[in-house]
């Protein structure tokens, strides 16, 4: 079976992964420090051994990018396409994604529906799927950023008006075909920020510096939703399409760069055994108290799969 390395892994990998050692650094370097692999195997001794190897210099850096866009132009612009052969979890993942905003919002906007106009930007949006299946409902405007032509303009059709089932002071508004490296949002427009499977293609500096950027973009009180794959520790480079699976505790180290707070996570339930874990994040930029967030469950490493 072939699918996107953006959704799947191979967990034998991530049994090798498990016993990396952790060496004795200041504190918030040690998250760094933990080995990774690549998905042939290859075994790095910490984050910044394969950051050197893959961006160590600006032309690297750029063929990084070029490679990982390169790869999604070569992709179908459909479900399966976006999801890598996994058309089927869509349906599990929006349940969960509004779940988990449906609770976000009614605790930080308790107007939203009545007299509040929400917006929202979907990043790395594909074809439109996150917005046409969950955002569009709960925010009045939404903007798409999508660095791939072919799936931004599938995206603008699939939310042409005629084939929204929604009413008309919810559009999809603004199309922006670049990627996140090099996008800052207009100031203070956004309620929230959705960042789904798309954030590993960012190497650490521009995952930090996209956040910074984009907390100004953000209304206040508004906050980020990350929905990310998680490697088990340390992390796993694809080299197929240029993308990296982080661990949580490398995901934490990278949030307090970007001065954010986890307000709230919930794990994805409900998907193949053979996918990596998946976690929804809302980050908040340090002034909202945290709401109770379930605990969540840690993943034995499975035998099985893919690519
Ligand atoms: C697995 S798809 C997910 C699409 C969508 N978020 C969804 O859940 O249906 C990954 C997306 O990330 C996009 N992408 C790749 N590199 C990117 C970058 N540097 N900035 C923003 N998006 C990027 C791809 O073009 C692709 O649309």
């Amino acid at each position: 079976m072939i699918c996107s390395s953006n959704l799947c892994v191979n967990p034998n990998l991530l049994a090798t992964h498990s016993k990396c050692r952790v060496k004795l650094k200041a504190r918030s370097q040690i998250d760094m420090e933990i080995s990774g692999l690549d998905n042939t195997g290859r075994q790095f001794k910490n984050a910044d051994e394969m950051w050197r190897e893959e961006i160590g210099d600006s032309q690297k850096k750029f063929d990084w990018y070029r490679n990982g866009v390169g790869y999604w132009q070569g992709v179908e612009a459909s479900m399966d396409g976006v999801l890598g052969g996994y058309a089927h979890v869509n349906e599990p993942d929006i349940n969960s994604s509004e779940a988990f905003i449906n609770s976000l919002l009614t605790h930080l906007f308790p107007n939203s529906g009545r007299d509040q106009h929400l917006v929202a930007l979907d990043c790395g949006s594909g074809i439109g799927r996150v917005t046409k299946n969950l955002l569009i409902r709960y925010f009045n405007e939404v903007d798409l950023l999508e660095p791939v032509s072919h799936f931004l303009e599938a995206a603008r059709k699939n939310l042409a008006p005629e084939n929204l089932s929604v009413s008309e002071d919810h559009k999809a508004v603004n199309f922006y075909c670049t990627p996140l490296q090099e996008f800052t949002p207009d100031a203070g427009r956004y309620d929230v920020i959705w960042i789904q499977w798309c954030i590993g293609h960012l190497a650490d500096d521009d995952f930090v510096s996209f956040f910074k950027r984009a907390k100004a973009g953000l209304k206040p009180g508004g906050f980020f939703v990350l929905k990310e794959n998680l490697a088990r520790s340390g992390f796993v480079l694809d080299n197929e399409d240029k993308s990296l699976t982080r661990s949580h505790a490398y995901f934490k180290e990278l949030f307090n760069q970007c001065g954010l707070n986890i307000y709230n996570m919930k794990d994805q339930k409900g998907f193949p055994d053979e996918l990596f874990p998946v976690r929804m994040y809302a980050l908040t930029t340090g002034t909202l108290k945290k709401v109770g967030s379930s605990r969540p469950k840690r993943h034995s490493n499975r035998p099985a799969l893919i690519k």
